[in-house]
């Protein structure tokens, strides 16, 4: 059942991310990911075509790998192996050293996976494209918005309702902020 797999899910993140903000903010991560989940819920609600139970699951776990103490084998255990694929595709490699080459990287292993590890990708970004943070300089704004364009692309086809929602973000988040002022 959904509602016992997000409960379960949401525990391990909230334990996982316990200690660890939305940056810039003040709030607890799960903001982050009670966002995401919301964007696959609301792509679900607007087309059933894809598993609900391994979307909201992958949506909850997504960073779980990157930014806290899970690994790959303890997902693995807890929610199995295509979860913990998911979440590894969608958790970029250390090793690689340009934040361009680690995002290539990732899209790569997301799109040989199933497409609702992409759809999760599209509603990660879909959530991080609001208002960017004021201390921001003009640069990192013109660098997020085109990184957002290089994934709305790379994840053309994944989720109709999903694309057409980023698709809108990029279009409306504001480059210009310090032009304005
Ligand atoms: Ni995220």
């Amino acid at each position: 059942m959904t509602q016992e797999l997000y409960q379960k899910a949401m525990k391990f993140a909230g334990e996982k991310h316990s200690n660890q903000k939305v940056p810039g903010t003040n709030a607890n991560y799960l903001l982050h990911i009670s966002n995401v989940v919301m964007e696959v819920l609301m792509a679900h609600h607007a087309e059933q075509n894809f598993n609900l139970d391994f979307a909201v699951q992958l949506a909850i776990l997504h960073d779980t790998i990157e930014d806290t103490s899970a690994s790959f084998d303890e997902i693995k255990n807890e929610f199995g192996e295509e979860v913990a694929k998911g979440v590894q595709a969608l958790t970029k490699n250390d090793e690689i050293t340009t934040k361009k080459e680690r995002m290539e990287d990732s899209l790569n292993r997301i799109n040989e996976l199933s497409k609702e590890v992409g759809l999760v990708k599209l509603a990660d970004r879909i959530t991080n494209l609001q208002a960017p943070p004021p201390h921001w300089s003009q640069e990192k704004v013109i660098k997020y918005h085109q990184e957002a364009q290089f994934i709305s692309e790379q994840l053309k086809g994944k989720n109709p309702y999903l694309n057409r929602r980023l698709e809108q973000k990029i279009k409306d988040y504001p480059i210009n902020l310090k032009a304005d002022l």
